[in-house]
């Protein structure tokens, strides 16, 4: 720190500071703040002074206090270690939660300010093989070799993306530490050799480079069946998830982070209330991945924005999730990506904006609130990697936002909305009656094109009954509008038909509870279920069209396939494929005016 360059501050106000004497400080530049070098980031330049974003608590920052520039962004350090990984938002690691307090809750893990450590453990040895030869000739994102992290992740150690093109030297196997040199790139051009280590670092607020884009066309599985069938979202696409006070946000972002097919989970969580993070800390870790039985915590990095950190360091969580996910993706990985909520980092935006007196744009949020967000979901995507042989990967980012009484007319709504391909709206009344998840199924939407993939891939009729269960479903959307006003005894048999379906398709289909048997529902499962549905919807308007019986003739005589339709969510999928023959072959005869 010595001959950092020097300043002092000159305003102190909330998170935010001012200082004067920054000589050569950058834009993003880290700054040390006060006594206790608290870390900052230098988010204005204006002739001399320089107004500091400070990520821990300033209580106790005075005018005079001395400030450094470290001269470097904030950057995250990526290798061997991270998973299983909870940090802060500048990636700190917490300890565990272990002691609970006097009242015997559990107690949220705490940094004292000031405190720099680093991210991955500086002591831990990993066994390295090398993947290439002594003379090899290497490019920015090629295979160094792998370490087994985990029982069942292999890291693969690659050529850092800001290093020139060379020949290896010296690359041996053995145990390392994460910084301890294990070889040498000899850059073509002549320049200096640059040490290869199992770790480098990057700015958080820099993409990583990549080869090139992708279109997304292959579907992130959630066993969501809201989901998956009516609003999929592709590998490498973007969703948000809005939704009022306790409609069901967080159980929604952990159920797609336990089920959605994804290598990699990196999960921000952003809350606003001490006890809401502490929850995240102490149920996260005892998670079980239903992929390999073992935990969860074994392919997550947890990003954890605790309390006592001012909110500007949410700011700082987004940036480094996406940098550490981004990472990930350049291994060949698919990483899914959830943030709970960015409505918090959306609040810290608008209080630093306030302190900087800027303009404000709607509601008090920077007038910039777009493009934040924008330049946020961009590092999304479906891509080709760097490297001689690109590999694919993917960082899918699902976002929670949490609008003020449930008004999804508000600034972080409305904008997320327009950056984002799928947008599944909770709804408050869904939630107050129970119907879980409580994702609106008028109101919500996706963009991807996935019916392709559906179809060569599960069965071919998907996308016809996708689009029939979307149509039933909003007609009875429809009629349940007209019977608000003018009663139910105004309809016809062929509208009860449909009002029953819609009936049918929520309760025996929709429905899905987070915390049962059924919280993973495989997509052969999904279509087994939708096509049981519809063809006895079908069967039911047959009866009712030709005359053969009314409605209510119809609803008395199929009870027994009634009652299996709303056991089919209990059943395993081999117990359904097994039975789904004889339960299609009843619907038919029963159709067929035969029971
Ligand atoms: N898929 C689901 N299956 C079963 N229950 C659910 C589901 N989703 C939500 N719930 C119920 O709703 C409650 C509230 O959910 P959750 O905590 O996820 O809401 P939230 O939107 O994150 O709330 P907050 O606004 O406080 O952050 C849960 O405790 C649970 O009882
Ligand atoms: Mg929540």
């Amino acid at each position: 720190m010595g001959d950092a360059p020097k300043g002092v501050i000159t305003r102190v106000s909330g998170p935010v500071v001012e200082a004067r004497g920054l000589k050569g400080a950058l834009l993003y530049h880290v700054a040390w703040v006060g006594p206790e070098r608290l870390i900052g980031e230098i988010i204005r330049l204006a002739g001399d002074v320089a107004t500091i974003q400070v990520y821990e608590d300033t209580s106790g920052l005075k005018v005079g206090d001395e400030v450094w520039d470290t001269g470097a962004p904030l950057w995250v350090e990526l290798g061997p270690g991270l998973l299983g990984g909870i940090f802060d938002g500048v990636q700190r690691p917490l300890p565990l939660l272990t002691q609970p307090d006097d009242q015997g809750r559990p107690q949220e893990p705490y940094i004292a300010r000031g405190v720099i450590l680093p991210a991955l453990d500086r002591q831990q040895r990993w066994p390295f093989t090398p993947a290439v030869n002594d003379g090899d000739h290497v490019e920015p994102g090629d295979l160094l070799g792998t370490v087994p992290e985990t029982p069942h992740f292999h890291h693969r150690i690659l050529v850092p993306p800001d290093y020139p093109p060379g020949r290896v030297e010296g690359l041996r196997s053995g145990e390392f530490r994460v910084r301890e040199v294990i070889g040498h790139l000899i850059p073509d051009n002549g320049g200096p050799r640059r040490p290869l280590r199992l770790s480098h670092r990057w700015p958080v607020r820099k993409p990583r480079p990549i080869r090139r884009r992708l279109d997304p066309n292959i579907p992130l599985i959630t066993g969501q069946r809201v989901i998956d069938t009516l609003f999929p979202i592709a590998k490498g696409g973007t969703a948000i998830i809005p939704g009022g006070f306790g409609t069901g946000k967080t159980v929604t972002e952990q159920s797609l982070a336990k089920w959605a097919d994804a290598d990699i989970v990196v999960y921000i969580g952003c809350g606003e209330r001490g006890n809401e993070m502490t929850e995240v800390l102490v149920e996260f870790p005892e998670l079980k991945d239903p992929r390999t039985g073992g935990p969860l915590m074994h392919r997550t990095v947890l990003i954890a924005n605790t309390s006592n950190m001012p909110v500007a360091a949410r700011e700082a969580s987004i940036y480094t999730g996406v940098t550490i996910a981004e990472y990930f993706r350049d291994q060949g990985l698919d990483v899914a990506l959830m943030a709970d909520s960015t409505s918090r980092w959306g609040e810290a935006l608008r209080e630093v904006s306030g302190r900087l007196e800027e303009m404000p744009g709607e509601e008090g949020y920077p007038a910039y609130l777009a493009s934040r967000l924008a330049g946020f979901y961009e590092r999304a995507g479906l891509v080709e990697t760097l490297g001689q042989e690109p590999r694919q990967g993917s960082v899918t980012i699902i976002g929670a936002v949490s609008p003020p009484g449930g008004d999804f007319s508000e600034p972080m709504t409305q904008n997320s909305l327009r950056l984002v391909g799928a947008f599944w709206a909770l709804d408050v009344n869904l939630a107050r009656r129970r119907h879980f998840p409580a994702i609106d199924w008028i109101a919500s939407f996706t963009h991807y094109h996935l019916d392709d993939w559906f179809r060569d891939h599960v069965d071919a009729l998907w996308p016809e009954l996708r689009a029939q269960a979307q149509r039933l479903l909003q007609e009875e959307r429809e009629l349940e509008e007209i019977v608000q006003l003018v009663g139910s005894d105004a309809l016809g048999d062929p509208e009860k038909v449909i009002l029953d379906t819609g009936y049918l398709l929520r309760e025996a289909f929709l429905q899905q509870s987070a915390f049962s048997d059924d919280a993973f529902c495989p997509l052969e499962k999904q279509f087994f279920m939708l096509r049981l549905v519809l063809a006895y919807h079908g069967a039911v308007k047959q009866h009712v069209r030709s005359g053969r019986c009314t409605f209510d003739q119809c609803i008395q005589e199929s009870a027994p396939i009634r009652r299996s339709l709303f056991r089919l969510k209990e059943m395993t999928l081999d117990e359904l494929r097994a039975a789904f023959p004889d339960l299609l072959a009843q619907i038919e005869h029963w159709s067929q005016g035969r029971h």
